[in-house]
């Protein structure tokens, strides 16, 4: 839960933690906030304000609280979104150490730090928020979540602020489904198993929804999806999300790449490239969490998702190197690595998608090349565009929820890379060099005229260390940057 509370008669309330962020070298609270404690706690060796400083005080003189946090936040003009983020998820982690059950953060003055205090706040809230999650699928936590997280704000921003809590909630919670889903094990979210969890969920919010099984993408032609899907004896499923508000003037559809498990196929990948392979679905996981977040924010946009979902399996029956396929476009393909399967089952989702509903812009997320965290590490997506205009309010989108991605080129002459001598096209490149520019490459040829962007999330999608607010598993890369584009779109 996210509430606001009016800061005025602050001291008068009785809280379990109070927590104070404060600079290090300026004011940013009212000279009758608590002033005493901030006082106290500069006065202490330990406690400077700097980035990461924190102190705690006991039942306080001047407040009714139980304790008091007051925690650093570094020098005035270097405060940015992320660091408020940063600061308040690592607030929250502490509470939930302590056993807290509600944390109150007191919100730095309108007007004290150079920063729009309505960002400002939303950034506190989403660090906040997102920090409190744990994936409790399989075992306890140590400590719970907090059940509630306050935010003392100027009486006079009061309901704006209600109305943003209540934004970031929901946002927020599509990340949440999002980092779930891609942290559940392979062996609980096989292609059929993971639609089916789709479709009640997309139901309740009133998405229409369609499932192609495993005869109907037969029957359709879903030839390299099913090349990919041949190995394992879990069938594959397209899963098509439809948010309709009625009077949208564009329809744009997102497409994620839904392998729910990467094992490279007959192509086997090799010990420590296997066991993370379950994160290979979040570019299915963020779009499907974002048609259901625009589902509950009600955004005056047409979104048609469009997900397919494979297990890459090795065994008897599985797609050999060098086998050929017809894809469900009609051109063909020749396929010499079992392990570059993502593009195979997005060349024919996003040729489905465009001959089906005829969109005025596609954007595919997926975790489709180890190439692409080479080149930009992993924390940040490369983004790949023919349009001239597309990417760049998608990096704002992303600079702002920090969900950073980095334009990457789509040069015509690498194309001559992915020839192949006996099909239209081969799924892979003689070359090592350029994986992610080429992958990208292969998934132009499947647009047809649409104007397209490509998000290759493989870095950020999933980390091995926790941060402020984030723990180990799935990220939910992707949710708050696509939400923050349509929602922008929209307005
Ligand atoms: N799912 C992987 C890409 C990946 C790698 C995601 C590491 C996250 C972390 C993808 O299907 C893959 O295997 N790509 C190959 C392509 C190659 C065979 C051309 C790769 O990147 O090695
Ligand atoms: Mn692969
Ligand atoms: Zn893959």
């Amino acid at each position: 839960m996210l509430t606001i509370v009016s800061s005025s008669k602050i001291e008068e309330k009785q809280v379990e933690m109070l927590i104070i962020p404060v600079c290090e070298d300026a004011d940013i609270h009212p000279a009758d906030v608590v002033p005493e404690l901030i006082r106290q706690a500069r006065s202490l060796r330990e406690f400077k304000g700097a980035d990461n400083d924190g102190v705690v005080f006991f039942s306080p003189p001047g407040v009714r609280a139980d304790q008091v946090m007051i925690v650093g936040l570094g020098k005035k003009d270097k405060m940015d979104g992320e660091l408020f983020r940063n600061a308040c998820g690592k607030a929250v982690k502490k509470c939930i150490q302590k056993e807290i059950c509600e944390a109150t953060f007191v919100v730095p003055v309108s007007g004290a730090i150079d920063f729009e205090p309505i960002s400002m706040l939303e950034t506190m809230m989403e660090g906040a928020y997102l920090g409190n999650y744990q994936f409790d699928k399989f075992k306890k936590p140590k400590h719970p979540s907090l059940l509630n997280i306050s935010f003392v704000v100027d009486e006079g921003i009061v309901q704006a602020s209600k109305l943003l809590a209540n934004k970031i909630r929901i946002v927020c919670d599509g990340t949440l489904l999002a980092r779930e889903w891609v942290t559940t094990p392979s062996n609980l979210k096989r292609p059929e198993q993971f639609s089916r969890l789709l479709l009640r969920l997309a139901e309740k919010e009133n998405l229409k929804t369609e499932v192609l099984d495993h005869p109907a993408l037969k029957k359709k032609k879903f030839g390299a999806l099913l090349a990919v899907a041949a190995g394992s004896d879990a069938s594959a499923r397209l899963v098509v999300l439809e948010h309709n508000p009625g009077n949208a003037s564009q329809t744009l559809a997102l497409v994620g790449k839904g392998v729910t498990f990467d094992s490279g196929g007959i192509n086997l990948k090799p010990q420590g490239s296997l066991e993370d392979m379950k994160m290979d679905m979040a570019g299915a996981a963020a779009v499907a969490a974002t048609l259901i977040t625009a589902a509950r924010l009600h955004l005056p946009v047409r979104l048609i998702g469009v997900l397919p979902l494979v297990e890459n399996m090795p065994s008897g029956a599985a797609t050999r190197p060098g086998d050929i396929v017809e894809s469900f476009s009609g051109k063909t393909i020749e396929i010499n690595n079992t392990d570059a399967e993502g593009r195979l089952i997005l060349a024919d989702a996003l040729s489905y998608v465009i001959q089906t509903y005829r969109p005025d812009a596609v954007i595919d997320l997926a975790t489709l090349t180890g190439a692409c965290v080479v080149a930009l590490g992993e924390k940040i997506a490369g983004i790949f565009s023919p349009d001239e205009r597309l990417p760049e309010p998608l990096i704002a989108a992303g600079m702002k929820t920090f969900e950073r991605c980095w334009k990457m080129p789509l040069p015509e002459d690498y194309k001559e890379l992915l020839k192949s001598e006996v099909a239209d096209i081969c799924n892979i490149t003689g070359s090592k060099w350029g994986g992610a520019i080429t992958a990208a490459l292969f998934l132009s040829e499947f647009t047809t005229n649409t104007p397209w962007v490509h998000i290759d999330i493989a870095g950020p999608a999933y980390i091995k260390k926790e941060t402020a607010y984030c723990g180990v598993g799935g990220t939910g890369f992707g949710v708050r940057l696509l939400c923050n584009w349509i929602e922008r779109l929209a307005s």
